[in-house]
């Protein structure tokens, strides 16, 4: 671990473009000399004993909840877990009201995941404990970036520069497409995005992207390939006019891969749906780096709590 020669002067996680390269090539480094601990046979290190880490998922997670609290335990923190059912959210508390709750039983940091965009700055803001951005409404989903950001470097090392990567699906509801754009044009990688043009984001003209629609273009020259789910729980009526239409042009399959530069391997930050995003036969197949993403998950959110809970405090967000 090479904190002392690096002061970590972030309270909080909210997105990527809060983080200096450097900064984030650090926290990568963390992550990679605390993944060690996950190979051991006692999966234990001490360095967060006596810290105490609140996970308030107001919405529905596998990964991201289960990593964080698996990281957390991994380092010797207790955990707590709370959801919107089950908390006093249900009868009607204010999510102002139940952060200061928590806040008043002294966490180290609080890790939420709420549908509205904005949530994990409006806590940030209020809260002197730390505070990780796990997804809120459409905006952001930090630690999903910089895991696969992680993934990315496992398999390429650090030559991010120069590489394409095509973010394929529903990006206009996704907040891991945001992130995701703003980490990979920031670590020097080109970006491009397919999707109908219902399912671009608003604004899209003014992003650091290319645009494209139909798959078979946008897949020439790419090195890696992510696919997104279509986020019906977020979406209008009427933007998707046809299920089996989108699947039979979006849903990414191995004919589609071999269009792409040799050795392409395709992404997913899950929940998946086969046949409809990425198809069986691709998310079970070699070129898949989805099971990867989720083990880098674990690292990472090691590496975030460790920064965030032992940071000294030196007045930054
Ligand atoms: N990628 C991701 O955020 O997955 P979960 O919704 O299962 O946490």
């Amino acid at each position: 671990m090479q904190q002392d020669k690096f002061i970590w002067r972030h309270k909080d996680l909210l997105d990527v473009d809060q983080l200096t390269k450097e900064e984030v090539f650090f926290l990568l480094d963390t992550a990679a000399s605390l993944h060690e601990v996950n190979l051991r046979p006692v999966k234990k290190a001490p360095v967060l004993k006596g810290k105490s880490i609140i996970l308030f998922f107001a919405e529905d997670s596998t990964r991201t909840k289960t990593s964080f609290d698996i990281a957390g335990k991994r380092l010797s923190a207790d955990t707590f877990a709370l959801g919107r059912s089950g908390s006093s959210m249900q009868k009607g508390e204010s999510l102002k009201d139940t952060a200061l709750t928590l806040e008043a039983m002294h966490p180290d940091v609080i890790v939420i995941r709420h549908n509205c965009s904005g949530a994990a700055q409006f806590l940030a803001e209020r809260l002197n404990c730390g505070v990780v951005n796990a997804g809120d409404g459409w905006h952001a989903h930090p630690t999903q970036a910089l895991l696969d950001a992680f993934t990315l470097r496992r398999h390429w090392g650090d030559a991010f520069e120069g590489k394409t990567v095509l973010i394929v699906g529903d990006c206009a509801h996704s907040r891991v497409c945001r992130s995701n754009v703003k980490l990979l044009t920031m670590l020097g990688a080109n970006v491009r995005l397919c999707a109908p043009r219902t399912l671009l984001p608003a604004g899209v003209d003014s992003w650091p992207v290319e645009v494209y629609s139909d798959l078979n273009k946008a897949l020439p020259g790419v090195d890696i390939v992510m696919c997104l789910r279509l986020q019906l729980e977020r979406m209008q009526a009427g933007l998707l006019p046809d299920m089996r239409e989108y699947s039979a042009r979006y849903c990414l399959t191995p004919a589609h891969l071999a269009l792409a530069n040799p050795g392409t391997k395709v992404m997913h930050p899950g929940p998946i749906m086969r046949g409809n995003d990425v198809s069986a036969a691709l998310a079970d197949s070699p070129d898949s780096l989805i099971l990867t993403q989720v083990e880098s998950g674990v690292a990472v959110r090691m590496a975030v709590l460790f920064l965030l809970a032992t940071r000294t405090d030196a007045g930054g967000r």
